[in-house]
C-alpha cells in the first residue's frame, strides 16, 4: 500500500489521488499543452515527465511544454530525446533540445520571463491543459507549497484544467513558508503591484487552487540538479574589479550609498565572479532583487555583506547545497521566493530602482546587445527575465569576455547580428579590458567609449577603422552597411573574425 505520508498530504480526501508516474503521465495526451514547474534547474517535477518520455518511445505524443525557466535532471534532454516536445516556451538551456531547437524539430518560442502567465491569462496563446508541479507539501486546503522555485507553477496550476502534484520527499518541510504567491488581478482593472520593499511579503506561503483539480500526486525523492560551478578565472575577477571600482565611484560621486541599489545578477561565472567581488568591498547591507540565487548569496549572507534575498528560484552547486539546505533555518527570514512575473515585474524593478548585471553574447560599437543567437540565427538560451530588468532597471550593466573561441571572435562587434537589447537599455557595458559608461553619450560618443575601453587589440584598431569609415558616410549612427556583417562572414568561412593576412 503506498504510504499516506499525512504530513506531506493533509487534506484527507487527497489521498486517493496518490498514483504511480505512469498512471498520471497518462493524463497528458498528444498534442496538448502541459505546464511545469521549474526555474533555473530547480523545482521542476522529476518523475512524470520521464513517465512521459517512456510512452512518448511507443506512441506518438508531442506536447507544447510551458515552464519557468531551464530544468534539471536532463528532463528538456530525455523529453527531446524520445521526440515527445513540438514546442517549448519560455526559456531553456539544455544543448541537446538547443540543437533540435536549432534543427528546426522542436518550435521554440523565446518569451521575458515575467510574459508568459500574462499570455495565457488572456487567452493569447494555448491554454494548459494540465499542470505538473513540484511541491513539498499540499496543505490542509488542497494548496500547494513549491519547493526551490516558483517560476510559473502558481498560474499554470491556477489556470490548467488539471493538477498533477509531484510531492518531493527529499525536500524538508522547513521550505515552507519561504514562499510569497501573489497574482496580479485581470486588465483594465489592475491595481498596482503592492510590493515597497524588497523584503516585502504581498501574498500567501502556497497555491492556492480547486482542490478537486488535483488529478493525481505522485511520490519523488530526487533531488535537483547541482549548478555547475563557474570557476572565476584572470578575466571574470577583471570583470568584477572594474564594477566594484565603478560602484565606488557612484558612491563617492553621491549617486549611491554604500547599501548601492537591490541587485539583479544572471546565472553564471560573470554573475558569481560579480557578486563574490562585493564579499572583499566596502558596501554593506546589501540587498538582492533577482530571479535566482546562486551560491554566491550564500556567501555574501555569511560574509554579513547581505541583508535580504529576494528571487523566483534557488540553485545551488552540491556542496554548497549541502550546506544551506542543512542550516536552512540559518537563512529563512532573509529570504523570499516569488513567482517568476513578480520576481522580473516591470513596475516592481522601476520602482525599487535594480541594479541589473546580465551577460552578452555580444555587443556593438553603439551599445546593442545580442544575448541569445550565435552569428545571429542559433538559438543560445533565451532572453530569459534580461529584457525585463534590463529595460527598467536604475542601471543596465552588460558584462561579457572580449574575446570567445580562443580569440578568433570579438565579442565586441560592429553591428550585433541580432538584438534582445537596444542601446536604449544599456547603460554600461564590462569586459575584461575595462568598463564603458554610456550614460548620457550619443551614438557617436558611445562607439569610442566602448572600443576605447572595453576592446583589445588587434580588433580595437579594426573596430577604430571601420567606425572612421562609418562616420564618413554620416548619420546618428554610423555604419558601412556593406561591411557591418564582414567580421561575422569571415568567421563562418574562414574560423576567425581576424583580418586574412594579404
Ligand atoms: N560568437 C560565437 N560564439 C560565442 C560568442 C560569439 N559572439 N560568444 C560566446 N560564444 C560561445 C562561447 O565560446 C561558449 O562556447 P563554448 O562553451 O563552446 O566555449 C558559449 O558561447 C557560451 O559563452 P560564455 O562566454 O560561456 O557565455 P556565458 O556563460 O557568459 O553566457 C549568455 C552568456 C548570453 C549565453 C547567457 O548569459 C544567457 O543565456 N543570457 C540570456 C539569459 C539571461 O540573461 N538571463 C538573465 C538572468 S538569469
Amino acid at each position: 500500500m503506498l504510504n499516506a505520508h499525512h504530513d506531506r498530504i493533509r487534506l484527507p480526501q487527497l489521498q486517493a489521488r496518490i498514483t504511480d508516474a505512469a498512471t498520471a503521465a497518462a493524463l497528458i495526451h498528444d498534442g496538448m499543452t502541459v505546464g511545469m514547474s521549474g526555474f533555473t534547474r530547480s523545482g521542476e517535477a522529476k518523475e512524470v515527465p520521464l513517465a512521459l518520455a517512456a510512452r512518448a518511445q511507443k506512441e506518438r505524443i508531442k506536447i507544447t511544454l510551458m515552464t519557468g525557466a531551464s530544468l534539471g535532471n536532463d528532463v528538456d534532454k530525455i523529453l527531446t530525446e524520445a521526440g515527445a516536445l513540438a514546442r517549448r516556451m519560455p526559456f531553456q538551456a539544455d544543448p541537446v533540445l538547443r540543437a533540435a531547437i536549432n534543427r528546426g524539430e522542436v518550435m521554440y518560442i523565446d518569451h521575458h520571463l515575467s510574459e508568459t502567465v500574462e499570455l495565457l491569462r488572456t487567452k493569447q496563446i494555448a491554454p494548459i491543459d494540465v499542470a505538473i508541479i513540484e511541491a513539498v507539501a499540499i496543505t490542509e486546503t488542497g494548496a500547494i507549497i513549491p519547493t526551490t522555485s516558483v517560476g510559473n507553477s502558481a498560474s499554470y496550476a491556477i489556470l490548467a484544467d488539471q493538477v498533477i502534484v509531484e510531492i518531493n520527499l527529499s525536500q524538508a518541510l522547513e521550505l515552507e513558508g519561504l514562499h510569497d504567491v501573489f497574482i496580479p488581478k485581470h486588465r483594465p482593472s489592475r491595481e498596482p503591484v503592492p510590493l515597497v520593499a524588497v523584503d516585502q511579503r504581498i501574498g500567501s506561503t502556497a497555491i492556492q487552487i480547486d482542490p478537486d483539480k488535483i488529478a493525481a500526486i505522485v511520490f519523488t525523492h530526487k533531488l535537483d540538479s547541482a549548478s555547475p560551478i563557474a570557476q572565476p578565472d584572470e578575466d571574470t575577477a577583471a570583470i568584477a574589479r572594474h564594477l566594484i571600482a565603478f560602484f565606488e565611484e557612484e558612491v563617492n560621486a553621491g549617486r549611491l550609498t554604500k547599501q548601492l541599489l537591490p541587485l539583479q545578477a544572471g546565472i553564471g561565472s560573470i554573475a558569481n565572479a560579480v557578486m563574490m567581488g562585493f564579499v572583499d568591498s566596502p558596501f554593506e547591507k546589501l540587498t538582492m532583487y533577482s530571479e535566482v540565487l546562486q551560491d554566491c548569496a550564500f556567501d555574501l549572507f555569511d560574509a554579513g555583506k547581505l541583508d535580504f534575498a529576494s528571487a523566483s528560484s534557488i540553485t545551488l552547486s552540491e556542496e554548497k547545497g549541502k550546506d544551506v539546505f542543512s542550516r536552512f533555518a540559518a537563512y529563512k527570514d532573509r529570504l523570499v521566493l516569488r513567482p517568476q512575473e513578480v520576481s522580473n515585474h516591470p513596475e516592481v524593478i522601476r520602482r525599487l530602482g535594480i541594479i541589473a548585471i546580465n551577460a552578452a553574447l555580444e555587443v556593438d560599437i553603439y551599445g546593442n546587445v545580442n544575448s541569445t543567437h550565435v552569428q545571429g540565427t542559433h538559438m543560445m538560451n533565451g532572453i530569459g527575465g534580461s529584457g525585463d530588468f534590463a529595460r527598467n532597471a536604475y542601471l543596465s550593466i552588460f558584462a561579457t569576455k572580449s574575446l570567445a573561441k580562443g580569440g578568433d571572435v570579438s565579442r565586441i562587434v560592429p553591428m550585433v547580428t541580432h538584438v534582445d537589447h537596444t542601446e536604449h537599455d544599456v547603460d554600461i557595458i564590462v569586459t575584461e579590458v575595462g568598463l564603458a559608461d554610456l550614460r548620457g553619450l550619443a551614438p557617436r560618443e558611445r562607439a569610442q567609449v566602448i572600443v576605447n575601453h572595453c576592446v583589445a587589440e588587434p580588433y580595437r584598431s579594426m573596430l577604430k577603422a571601420y567606425i572612421a569609415d562609418a562616420n564618413q558616410r554620416g548619420g546618428q549612427t554610423p555604419h558601412v552597411l556593406e561591411r557591418a556583417f564582414e567580421w561575422h562572414t569571415r568567421y563562418r568561412v574562414h574560423g576567425s573574425m581576424k583580418k586574412i593576412e594579404e
